[in-house]
Order: structure tokens, then C-alpha cells, then sequence
């Protein structure tokens, strides 16, 4: 039984505790909550609601599974099992080297072999959501400023500015462009930031983009490293998305652009990643920072005491990384599976008459409902999101939660579900959308 206390109210706590910065108070979450209440499940709830506001990748775990059957040695611990006891009383911040190596080679693998990862430069954290934080701790103070393009991933609300009291400025990118960061709207961003007396240290991207599931193309990644050049300051690209551009090709990374112009003004450059969505293991929480800024990759390794990987995770995800045949195989055989599923969605949301933007990477697609909406605003997009959640029954993320200047665009996941079940998310829309021509 709980334990029932009563709730004294006079007991302060800290401002960060109790601070609105957490940006839980947003539909992103409140949609999972309704999920959670009322799951769908195919036998024991047909009628509950499906989870597709949640990026998760479930496509390839027959993959990882067979791995783990084939090289049990690399999970198991028994008696005098070699490695157990080191394993055990393992706790140096710099993590265990065949892991960073194993790391290192995979990044590279990802990108197609065309950037080169140095292990002593990769620094683990407990997932990207700790490598943002830590970035932010290091490139900025209280009241400072990261510029970061709308729409993006709301989880970065609580990630950048919650405990460092760092703020985020919107750089706003429109439907006008398919959502391309602009000079422009960079330009006015810092010039907002200067009209309020804030300092920008930073401008954080997302490659490929949480929510939109593009990549970003490299005549726009040389504009944003030189706009960072020109202003002197930072660059953080959070490439948690690599792997699951469709082509290895279709995913340029900053690195690749640092490495063409021979590591010029790379200091001010750091890129994360994390294994939650390529590997699809968020609840083994496994992330780095990638930077090339020696002082802050001393700093990261500092903090990231706060937020370390353990070193059976680490121990069990050397082997299996440092085996080039299965990651091989997986990177491949993933980017497939991926594309198959964006294409069931985007095609069966077109039979229902919607349109998205078009993609390319991602564990979602992002949707455009606006010619639905009652009134063209972030309340009537709301409205829609509302029914879409009680009465379709399903859980999608509205645009305004991504901080989106437009109404109507919604991003879907795709992947955190199986095809049956994805199927009859389509066909509860195709149903929706049906009733409402109707009517
Ligand atoms: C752009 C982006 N960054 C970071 C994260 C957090 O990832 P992790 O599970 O590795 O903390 C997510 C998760 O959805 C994300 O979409």
C-alpha cells in the first residue's frame, strides 16, 4: 500500500524546481498521457487510443534479437565469466575504449564511410537528452540564448531549458520553402535576440529534422556554419536521426562539410547522436557528444559524471558494433524497412485525401490537415488535435507543440507500431475523413 502523506504546502522549494520551464504543459505530453490511460491493443482494447506521437523504432528488433541468440557471450555473466568483475567496478567517465571505438566506427558507418570519427573525441552521456542539456550547461550562461529552427522536437523545451535557464529563440521557417532554414530567418532571429539585450551562443539543428523527417541539404548547412562563423558562435547538430535517412546518401553531415573545407572554425562545431532511434534502444540510454572543440570535449567528460551509460550496456554494444557484418546488414536492412513504412503511410494518408511534406528520413511523417481546420489558428488546430484524440482515437503530435508558426501540420509516427496496427490507424482516418465530407 502507498504511503499517504500529507502535502505540507509551506515547504520551498528550488526556483528551477518549480519553474514552468519544464514544458511538460504541452499537448506533446498530454497526448501520451491520454495514450496511456486507454492503450490500444489488439485484442484486449481494439477500440483504444494508438500511440503515434511517440518516435520510437521497432521496425528491426527480429534484428537485434537474432544477434543477441547467435553471440549470447556478449550479454551473459556467469560464473568467472571473463570481464565480470572489471565490468563491475568499471565507473572512469571516459568509458570503456572498445565501446568509444565501436561508436566512433559506427557514426562512420552511417554516413556512408565520408567522415572520419576520432574515439578520443566521442564523450558518452545517458542518451541525447543529457547530451543536449550538457552542451547547453557548457556553451551557455542563465538568460543566454540557443537560436533553433521551428518546427522542432518539443522534448528540447525541457532538454535546453529547463535546468540551465538557457532560452530558446525560434529561427521560423515556413511551408513557403518545405520548411528550409533561411538566412534570412537566421538573421532575424539574432536581430530579435539583440533587440532584447539576449546573447546567442548557439544555433541547434536537427539532421535529419524532428518533426519534419528531411534531411538538410548541403547548400543550407554551408549557410548555417558560415552564419555561425560570421556571428562567432556556436553550432550543435543533433544527428539522432542519421540512420534512418532512407539512403545513406540523402544524409549530409556537418562532419562532412568540416571535413571539406579541412576542419576550418570546426571548434565551434559539436554534433550529437544517440543509439535511441537507429538502434531503436531509448531505454538503454546511449548518446555522445561528438565535438571538435578539445576544451569542451574535457568539460563534457567532466559532466557527463552526472549522466554516465553503464558499463554492461557499454560492454554488451562494443561487441555487437564492432561486428562490421551485422551493422552492416542492420544500417541497410533498416533504411529499407523505414522507407517501406513511410510509403504505406504517405500512400494510404493520400487515398484519404491528405497531404504531407515530403520526406526522406525519420520515424514520421509530417502531415498537412490545415484545409480542415474551423478557424486557422493554434486554437482550431487544437480543436482538431482534440478529436482526433477522443473521437479517432488516435495520439499525433500538433504542430503548435513543435512550436510551429503555421496551423494544421501534425507529425505521425510510423514506426513504433506494427503494420497491422498501422494499417488500421489509416483506416480510422480514412474513416474521419469520410464522416467530415459527409457532413
Ligand atoms: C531531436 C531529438 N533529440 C533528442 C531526443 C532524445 O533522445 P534520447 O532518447 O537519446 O535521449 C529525441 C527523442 O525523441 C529527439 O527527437
Amino acid at each position: 500500500m502507498a504511503i499517504e502523506i500529507e502535502q505540507p504546502s509551506s515547504v520551498e522549494l528550488s526556483r528551477v524546481a518549480v519553474s514552468e520551464t519544464h514544458g511538460e504543459n504541452s499537448p506533446y505530453f498530454a497526448g501520451w498521457k491520454a495514450y496511456d490511460e486507454d492503450p490500444y491493443d489488439e485484442s484486449s482494447n481494439p477500440s483504444g487510443v494508438i500511440q503515434m506521437g511517440l518516435a520510437e523504432n521497432q521496425v528491426s528488433f527480429d534484428l537485434l534479437e537474432d544477434y543477441l541468440e547467435q553471440h549470447s557471450e556478449a550479454s551473459t555473466w556467469g560464473k568467472g565469466a571473463p570481464g565480470f568483475r572489471e565490468n563491475a567496478l568499471f565507473q572512469d567517465y571516459h568509458g570503456l575504449l572498445s565501446f568509444r571505438q565501436a561508436m566512433a566506427s559506427f557514426m562512420e558507418q552511417i554516413r556512408g564511410g565520408r567522415a572520419k570519427f576520432d574515439p578520443n573525441r566521442v564523450v558518452l552521456t545517458a542518451g541525447a537528452t543529457a547530451a543536449n542539456e550538457l552542451l547547453t550547461f557548457i556553451l551557455a550562461d542563465p538568460g543566454d540564448a540557443l537560436l533553433v529552427p521551428t518546427p522542432y522536437y518539443p522534448g528540447f523545451d525541457r532538454d535546453l531549458r529547463w535546468r540551465t535557464r538557457v532560452k530558446i529563440l525560434p529561427i521560423h521557417c515556413d511551408s513557403s520553402n518545405n520548411f528550409q532554414i533561411t538566412l534570412q530567418a537566421m538573421e532575424a532571429a539574432f536581430e530579435e535576440a539583440e533587440a532584447m539585450n539576449t546573447k546567442v551562443r548557439g544555433v541547434l539543428i536537427t539532421n535529419p529534422s524532428n518533426p519534419l523527417g528531411a534531411t538538410i541539404q548541403r547548400t543550407v548547412l554551408e549557410e548555417i556554419l558560415d552564419f555561425v562563423t560570421r556571428k562567432n558562435i556556436h553550432l550543435v547538430s543533433d544527428e539522432i536521426y542519421s540512420g534512418s535517412a532512407f539512403s545513406s546518401s540523402d544524409f549530409i553531415s556537418i562532419a562532412e562539410i568540416l571535413e571539406s573545407r579541412q576542419y576550418k572554425n570546426s571548434e565551434r562545431v559539436h554534433i550529437v547522436y544517440s543509439l535511441s532511434k537507429d538502434l531503436g534502444l531509448p531505454g538503454f540510454r546511449v548518446g555522445t557528444i561528438y565535438s571538435y572543440n578539445d576544451k569542451v570535449v574535457t568539460t563534457a567528460r567532466r559532466m557527463s559524471s552526472f549522466t554516465l551509460i553503464s558499463s554492461q550496456t557499454q560492454h554488451l554494444l562494443a561487441s555487437m558494433l564492432a561486428d562490421k557484418e551485422f551493422t552492416e546488414n542492420y544500417i541497410n536492412i533498416n533504411r529499407e524497412r523505414l522507407k517501406e513504412r513511410y510509403e504505406m503511410i504517405i500512400q494510404g494518408l493520400k487515398r484519404a485525401g491528405i497531404e504531407c511534406l515530403k520526406g526522406n528520413a525519420g520515424l514520421f511523417c509530417w502531415m498537412n490537415l490545415s484545409p480542415l481546420l474551423e478557424e486557422q489558428t493554434r486554437d482550431g488546430e487544437l480543436a482538431l488535435w482534440n478529436s482526433m484524440l477522443c473521437e479517432v482515437k488516435l495520439n499525433i503530435s500538433p504542430g503548435s507543440s513543435c512550436h510551429c508558426s503555421e496551423p494544421g501540420w501534425f507529425r505521425v509516427c510510423f514506426a513504433n507500431m506494427s503494420e497491422k496496427t498501422l494499417e488500421i490507424a489509416l483506416k480510422r482516418i480514412h474513416g474521419f475523413m469520410q464522416h467530415r465530407e459527409r457532413k
